[in-house]
């Protein structure tokens, strides 16, 4: 568990805050333009959900949401106050049946996936993902160095690389942020190039 989620969990398990955290992430993460582009269903997975305020901000919209989170003690105590379920399984491991959801989120989670991953990841979604399900990847541009520098400070251990993507897919920009839209069809001509040093 990283510092920033130490903190923002304290605040939010002590405190009467959450609605504001979700208010703010839903505003910061643009968060409205995800809920149009999934309107298609209702079964979303969020895989990286870390403090789970995607997936309440989707719940409340009426979306049945579940949550994936790699850290055992973040999925354990984001549960506790929560609406929905979040299960704690790793992104290439997801174990859900074939086609069982009509939409997987990832909210600035793939560039914390080490590379050599990501194709067993993308695989992981396409096979859980309904026939017209669709993949949203939320990433930062990988020019941004305000994001950059913020990964690199916050996140050492586990920032990989930001990426550009080549294939079929729908692209929205706001800002320093990369709305990706894949659909399931689409998965096997999806590529990515790296920016910068691989490791
Ligand atoms: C930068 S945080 C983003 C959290 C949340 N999606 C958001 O928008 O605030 C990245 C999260 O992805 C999780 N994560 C990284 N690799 C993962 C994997 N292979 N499977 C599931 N979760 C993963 C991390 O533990 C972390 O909570």
């Amino acid at each position: 568990m990283n510092f920033l989620d130490k903190i923002f969990l304290t605040l939010i398990e002590t405190t009467p805050t959450k609605e504001v955290f979700v208010n703010l992430h839903a505003s910061s993460r643009n968060l409205s333009v995800v809920q149009d582009l999934i309107n298609n269903g209702q079964k979303v997975l969020d895989v990286g959900c870390g403090l789970g305020l995607t997936g309440e901000y989707l719940t409340k919209k009426g979306f049945s949401v579940t949550g994936v989170e790699l850290d055992t003690a973040l999925a354990e105590r984001v549960n506790n106050y929560i609406s929905y379920e979040i299960h704690n399984k790793n992104a290439a491991h997801l174990e859900y049946e074939d086609n069982s959801f009509d939409s997987a989120i990832f909210m600035y989670v793939f560039h914390h996936i080490p590379i050599q991953k990501h194709p067993e990841v993308l695989k992981e979604i396409e096979r859980i993902l309904k026939p017209g399900g669709k993949m949203i990847m939320v990433e930062p541009d990988p020019n941004s160095k305000f994001d950059l520098i913020w990964d690199k400070i916050f996140f050492a251990d586990n920032f990989y690389h930001y990426f550009d993507v080549y294939g079929k897919f729908s692209l929205i920009r706001k800002g320093n942020m990369r709305i990706f839209e894949v659909k399931k069809e689409d998965f096997s001509a999806l590529e990515f190039s790296y920016v910068g040093e691989v490791k």
